[in-house]
């Protein structure tokens, strides 16, 4: 089984991070503290204590209550911060990393100050750290359409500092389709789309994102290997899936981290890569989630996640061939 030393010192990128699920226990504690905001939890230990899914509401339920203790620009600076330090030592030296501003619009704090404190995280994680990121603003699937054209709007002032746009939250019963005028108007403002599908919907939406979202990257897409023909589509045009196997089982995606596909997804051709989803909640960051793994794949095949994780980036050409030679010279060497 490959090395834990390894999987930290392989470089990589991670492409599926939500940064609101970043959030520990202590810190939403501590920015509770700092905003004077009651959280219905008497103590940490009873807040990770909640933290039992038995399926994605569950957890988004518990997910937007904790959102709610952030408030002001530094918050989300601090909140990205955290996560580029624990991501550093894991390894990663380029995130794509997520954003749901619905999420804190509804609550009254301004687009602005959710995307300006973030990217001054983010900015500041690549001189400490050398890390370099992207932001990904997703839409919350649950509401409507004329929220997310709404945010869209909001957006538009810092569409030169935003990558792509997203889809999350609850899946079932919000399919693809619901967004795809959406997301041809992100499309025409030269934004990049990624979609989650295939995490509890079914093969149809993964059809759906690719047919009428035209995603670049499909987030989990698990549910794509229950159709031949989908998988066939997905492996022949190298679409990259960002899987996030500790959000499977934490979610009751996979029964048992020991059965989960990623074998299977490799030796069909996909285009697979390792992501930790919302760490604070699932119990891992990047590194535990290919330490998750680690058993059910050879070390050549750890090296091919690394590097599908940077072919399937937003990065430019010469950026990610940089990085693919740095992942072989560490292979190499090692
Ligand atoms: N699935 C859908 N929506 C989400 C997730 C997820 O795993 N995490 C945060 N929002
Ligand atoms: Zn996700």
């Amino acid at each position: 089984m490959t090395d834990p030393a390894f999987i930290v010192g392989l470089p990589k990128a991670e492409l599926h991070l939500h940064i609101e699920g970043s959030l520990e226990p202590e810190q939403m504690f501590s920015f509770a503290r700092r905003n004077r905001i009651d959280i219905p939890f008497p103590s940490v230990e009873e807040l990770r204590a909640a933290y039992r899914f038995s399926r994605l509401q569950d957890f988004l339920d518990i997910y937007y209550q904790g959102a709610s203790v952030l408030r002001e620009e530094e918050d989300f600076h601090d909140l990205a911060m955290a996560y580029f330090a624990r991501a550093h030592a894991d390894g990663v030296v380029h995130a794509e990393i997520f954003f749901d501003p619905q999420t804190h619009t509804s609550r009254g704090v301004p687009f602005g100050t959710v995307a300006d404190g973030l990217l001054a995280g983010m900015k500041a994680a690549e001189a400490r750290f050398g890390i370099t990121s992207r932001l990904i603003l997703c839409f919350l699937r649950h509401l409507d359409e004329a929220d997310a054209f709404a945010t869209l709007d909001a957006a538009e002032p810092w569409f030169d500092r935003i990558a792509a746009v997203g889809l999350d939250s609850s899946e079932l019963g919000h399919p693809p389709s619901k967004f795809a005028r959406v997301f041809g108007a992100a499309a025409d403002a030269g934004l990049r789309r990624v979609a989650h599908a295939g995490e509890e919907g079914p093969p149809d939406y993964v059809w759906q994102a690719l047919d009428l979202l035209h995603v670049d990257r499909l987030d989990h897409g698990n549910r794509a290997l229950e159709d031949p023909d989908l998988v066939t589509r997905l492996a022949r045009s190298g679409m990259t899936l960002t899987v996030c196997p500790l959000s499977n089982l934490k979610l009751c995606v996979v029964d048992d981290v020991a059965r989960h596909p990623i074998a299977a997804m490799l030796a069909k051709g996909l285009r697979a890569t390792i992501n930790s989803d919302d760490p604070a909640y699932f119990g891992g960051y990047v590194a535990d989630n290919y330490r998750a793994i680690a058993p059910l794949v050879s070390r050549d095949q750890m090296v091919t996640l690394a590097r599908n994780s940077f072919l399937g980036s937003f990065l430019d050409d010469a950026a990610v061939t940089r990085h693919l030679a740095a992942v072989d010279a560490f292979a190499g060497a090692c």
